[in-house]
């Protein structure tokens, strides 16, 4: 595919094959497009590397933890479980939210986790809201460890940012939506690897394998869960997809 952007004549080409459409570069469908790939470039270019949560790096984009800021507020968990804490960022995030709704605690597992981040989770202000748990995230005993740590009346959300594999997220999302109380959610990210096949970091094989391949075919044997994209909570714009590392990511327990 090849898109052209004419910024004299305020327009956007797009050539596909033997198909050329052509629209007005400031309108919906232009920024879809060019955002398809800014999200590719960005990603080659490791934009998500460059950010961070009160102190600790957060690999994630921006329009992502904003979503679900939106999603985990109007849930408002009393544990949410993330899979993959890496330097600690987005289990800080979260636990930020917890602070602020006055509700909520954080179970982080990653399968190493180093000791530079431990001791800087350890002593971080918001160490209070977190449990760290290391081993792999479908590890049996791992597993019936976090499910222990749940009272029966809770409510649980779950963030799977761990190995994205789709065998592994589909074991995720296996071992952990039992836990999903109605309403709730258990979110597949980095679902974008199936866009990022082909940029010169991407590897060929995400093209299948990926964690939002694990997401559908999950969907279609938990009829229990939804596949959506949960509302936007305000939207004076035409817009209405998320620019996101997250597609098809989010999966509401009806
Ligand atoms: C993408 S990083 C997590 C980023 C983090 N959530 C953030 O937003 O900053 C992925 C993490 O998953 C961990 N990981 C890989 N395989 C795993 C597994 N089988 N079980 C648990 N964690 C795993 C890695 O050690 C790594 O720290």
């Amino acid at each position: 595919m090849k898109i052209i952007m004419d910024t004299t004549e305020k327009k956007l080409i797009v050539e596909d094959g033997d198909r050329t459409d052509k629209c007005n570069l400031y309108s919906k469908k232009a920024f879809e497009l060019v955002s398809d790939q800014w999200l590719k470039m960005g990603w080659n270019e490791k934009y998500l590397y460059t950010f961070t949560w009160m102190g600790r790096p957060v690999i994630q984009l921006p329009d992502d933890l904003l979503r679900i800021q939106e999603v985990i507020v109007s849930v408002k968990p009393d544990v949410i479980i993330e899979t993959g804490v890496a330097h600690g960022g987005s289990l800080i995030f979260y636990a930020s939210l917890c602070k602020v709704m006055e509700k909520g605690r954080v179970i982080g597992i990653d399968i190493e986790i180093r000791p530079h981040n431990r001791k800087a989770i350890e002593a971080h202000p918001l160490k209070r809201y977190i449990t760290l748990i290391e081993g792999s995230s479908t590890d049996t005993t791992i597993v019936n460890r976090v499910k222990k740590m749940i009272l029966p009346h809770e409510t649980v959300f779950v963030i799977l940012d761990s190995c994205h594999t789709k065998s592994h997220v589909l074991d995720e999302l296996r071992s952990y939506c039992d836990l999903i109380t109605p309403g709730s959610y258990i979110v597949a990210t980095d679902g974008s690897m199936k866009d990022l096949y082909d940029v010169p970091r991407g590897k060929p094989e995400w093209k299948w394998d990926n964690p939002t391949a694990a997401a559908l075919e999950f969907s279609k044997s938990h009829n229990e869960f939804i596949l959506e994209q949960p509302a936007w909570q305000f939207n004076e714009s035409e817009l209405e997809q998320n620019i996101t590392h997250w597609p098809l990511a989010y999966l509401r327990r009806l």
